[in-house]
């Protein structure tokens, strides 16, 4: 079944959807994103992708194309029109269309595109009971990884690095230190103190990691933030990582080595649970 997608202020069929190949999206990378996972038919954290979308948009002077209301809209829109249970809403905004310059175009008017992807089961990911196996790899991505845009090549080939490995995902590592996974933040756990590091230009401000924090200091658990080496995480009691499609994902193995008994720690898993629990009750 065709999916019906958001372009520009249309709902239309995937296959009838176009983009101008103008577009600085397609040119030149200059557009941002977000990804708000969907559970239940109700989308979760909605409100906290739509501030970083605000933000990313800022830093960029891009204007905002639609207001947080329309955005609430429309997304909901498309889990009714896609009949979507569980899963994932992509969002895309470019700088729009215009003759290729470097400069930015000063009447290009913002493009818009939406879509959903089916992910049945999204909660239940059996991943989650096993675990997943990371590398390590350099960290050469640009210096402003707080802004969420769609340059996502060097992430891309960080998890052919891995696969390639034997490994689910990557961990980039700048200056001896982790700075995050390919598209997850990263975490450690050591003598019940979760670990990870403080947000900075460094890191994507993920959505999870807030609402996780905030869980884990609600339910009187130790939080660190602080950057660490890949020894001190081999070293661990255990880790996990945060994304809005992984929620919490525990790793039991880093560049080789073995994360206590190699299986998912006690407290991923239970931040895992909290999580889930606290973000089905606001969903929206
Ligand atoms: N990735 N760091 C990076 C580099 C990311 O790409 C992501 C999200 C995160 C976690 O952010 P959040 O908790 O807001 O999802 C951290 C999304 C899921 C993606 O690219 O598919």
């Amino acid at each position: 079944m065709s999916r019906t997608v958001y372009v520009n202020g249309d709902y239309l069929p995937e296959e009838e959807a176009k983009v101008s190949i103008f577009d600085r999206g397609f040119l030149m990378a200059d557009g941002v994103y977000e990804v708000t996972s969907v559970l239940g038919g109700k989308l979760i954290d909605f409100a906290g992708h739509a501030r970083r979308l605000a933000r990313s948009l800022n830093e960029l002077d891009m204007k905002a194309p639609l207001t947080e209301d329309e955005l609430l809209e429309i997304h909901r829109e498309l889990v009714a029109r896609n009949e979507l249970v569980d899963g994932m809403i992509y969002l895309q905004v470019t700088r729009g269309a215009a003759d290729r310059d470097f400069a930015f175009p000063v009447d290009a008017e913002p493009t818009v595109v939406l879509f959903t992807q089916s992910k049945p089961g999204l909660a239940d990911n059996p991943v989650a009971k096993t675990g997943i196996k990371v590398i390590s790899i350099p960290d050469i991505r640009w210096g402003r990884r707080d802004i969420k845009t769609v340059q996502l090549l060097y992430p891309s080939m960080g998890k052919m690095m891995a696969k390639k490995a034997g490994a689910d995902d990557a961990w980039l590592v700048e200056d001896g230190k982790v700075t995050e996974g390919t598209s997850n933040n990263a975490y450690i756990v050591k003598g019940g103190k979760i670990i990870t590091r403080q947000l900075g230009n460094e890191i994507l401000h993920g959505i999870t990691r807030a609402a996780v924090l905030r869980c884990a200091r609600e339910a009187q658990m130790e939080v660190e933030e602080r950057a660490f080496t890949i020894e001190e995480a081999q070293a661990a009691d255990e880790a996990f990582i945060t994304s809005a499609s992984a929620f919490v994902m525990p790793v039991v193995e880093i560049d080789g080595a073995t994360l206590g008994d190699g299986k998912p720690g006690r407290v991923a898993a239970r931040l895992r649970e909290i999580y889930l629990d606290e973000m089905r009750k606001a969903a929206v």
